[in-house]
Formats: C-alpha cells, sequence, structure tokens
C-alpha cells in the first residue's frame, strides 16, 4: 500500500507512520526526519534548511523533492509501497507528487489524516522537548507550526477528500488504539 500520514504537529504522524510501515513490510520516509539528518549532517542542503525548521516554516518545495522523492518511487519499486510522514504537505506539493508518480505506478493510495485537539497537540510537543533536542520543539515554535499546519496543509484535506482516498481516525486515545483504528480504516 502506497500512503501518507497527514496531521498537525505532534498528532502522531511518525509514531503511527512506523507501525503502519512495519506492519504493512514498506519504507517509512518522513520529509523531516530526512532533513533533520541533513542539518546534523552539515550538508548543504542542511544549511540551506536550518533557519526554515528552526522556525517551523515550510521548506522551499525543490528541495524537499530533490530529498524525498527519490526515496518514494525507489520504496514502490523495491518494496511496493510506503507509508509518508509530513509529505506532500500542501496542495502545491500534492499536485507535483501526483505528476510525478504515476507515470511510475507509484501515486498515493490513502491518507491517513489525525486529528487531536489543539492543546494536546502544544501538551505533547512539550513533554517531548528536553528528550527530542528539536529546536522546533519551543512554545513559540510550537505556535508557529501549528499556524504553518492551518494555512499551508489543512487545505489538503479537502484535496484528498475529494480525490476519495482520505481517511479521517481520532488521534488523542492510547497509540496502540489509535493504531487499530488506522487499520480498521485503510
Ligand atoms: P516534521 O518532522 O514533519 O514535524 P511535524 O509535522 O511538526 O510533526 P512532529 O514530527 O513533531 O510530530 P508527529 O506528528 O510526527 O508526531 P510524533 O509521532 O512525533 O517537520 C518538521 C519541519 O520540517 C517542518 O516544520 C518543516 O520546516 C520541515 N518539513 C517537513 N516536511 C516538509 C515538507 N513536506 N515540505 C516543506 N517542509 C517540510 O509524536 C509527537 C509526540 O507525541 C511524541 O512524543 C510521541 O511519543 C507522542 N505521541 C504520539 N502519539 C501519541 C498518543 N496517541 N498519545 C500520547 N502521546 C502520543
Amino acid at each position: 500500500m502506497r500512503l501518507t500520514m497527514l496531521g498537525g504537529p505532534g498528532s502522531g504522524k511518525g509514531t503511527q507512520g512506523e507501525r503502519l510501515a512495519q506492519h504493512l513490510g514498506v519504507p517509512h520516509i518522513a520529509s523531516g526526519d530526512l532533513l533533520r539528518a541533513q542539518v546534523r549532517a552539515r550538508t548543504e542542503v542542511g544549511r540551506r534548511v536550518s533557519d526554515y525548521l528552526d522556525a517551523g516554516q515550510l521548506v522551499p518545495d525543490e528541495v524537499v523533492f530533490d530529498l524525498v522523492l527519490p526515496a518514494v518511487l525507489a520504496a514502490a519499486e523495491e518494496s511496493g509501497g510506503y507509508v509518508l510522514d509530513g509529505f506532500p504537505r500542501s496542495v502545491a506539493q500534492a499536485i507535483k507528487v501526483e505528476k510525478l508518480t504515476v507515470d511510475a505506478g507509484a501515486q498515493l493510495e490513502r491518507v491517513v489524516f489525525l486529528v487531536v485537539p489543539e492543546a494536546e497537540l502544544v501538551q505533547r510537543l512539550l513533554d517531548r522537548a528536553a528528550a527530542s533536542g528539536r529546536s522546533d520543539d519551543t512554545l513559540e515554535v510550537i505556535t508557529d507550526r501549528l499556524r504553518v499546519f492551518k494555512t499551508e496543509t489543512t487545505p489538503l484535506v479537502d484535496y484528498y477528500r475529494a480525490c476519495g482516498i482520505l481517511r479521517t481516525v481520532a488521534g488523542n486515545g492510547p497509540a496502540d488504539q489509535v493504531t487499530e483504528e488506522i487499520l480498521a480504516a485503510l
């Protein structure tokens, strides 16, 4: 199966994405993880994107596509599917992804939208801050990430609903329960 996880910052895209990938036997490809790895490795791409990550702003599309798309196409070909997490993240990215994957038969089949109340998202990220070491897990940047999610990413919900591939799941129960609900929805 070829699917992506959609949801606000802290909604469980990574947690559930990893579980689903394991369950389905396909790679889990998280755009945020790939970008942070570039920053840690101090590559040219890492230097280019670090200010965006620190500010909770979307990284320019061409950088994300260069990094993520080859992994998506390879996973579809070699493993027969993938679980994406955090990508695509805007309607413009979704349209571009569709164009670039359809010829390879690698286009998205399902989108899992995790819904979690905003107060819980903030609390989860603040709770995680000390352990994660992420520069964007501060109250100020979390607020900006939520704003970017609302303006840039939530329009994707209507976009994918219209495509008929959206599955909406409550993401605020215990993680095991959320996994079960996602599997049932798929
Ligand atoms: P990204 O890494 O995608 O971050 P995010 O969307 O802000 O989401 P998080 O990774 O913080 O949370 P999550 O939803 O994965 O939840 P998690 O499972 O970790 O993106 C970071 C940045 O990269 C962006 O701001 C942007 O700059 C850039 N970027 C990434 N993709 C891009 C793209 N496509 N285009 C442009 N720029 C891009 O869980 C969070 C916490 O909650 C954890 O502590 C977890 O243990 C806990 N938790 C999870 N599930 C539960 C549960 N059911 N109950 C209680 N706690 C739970």
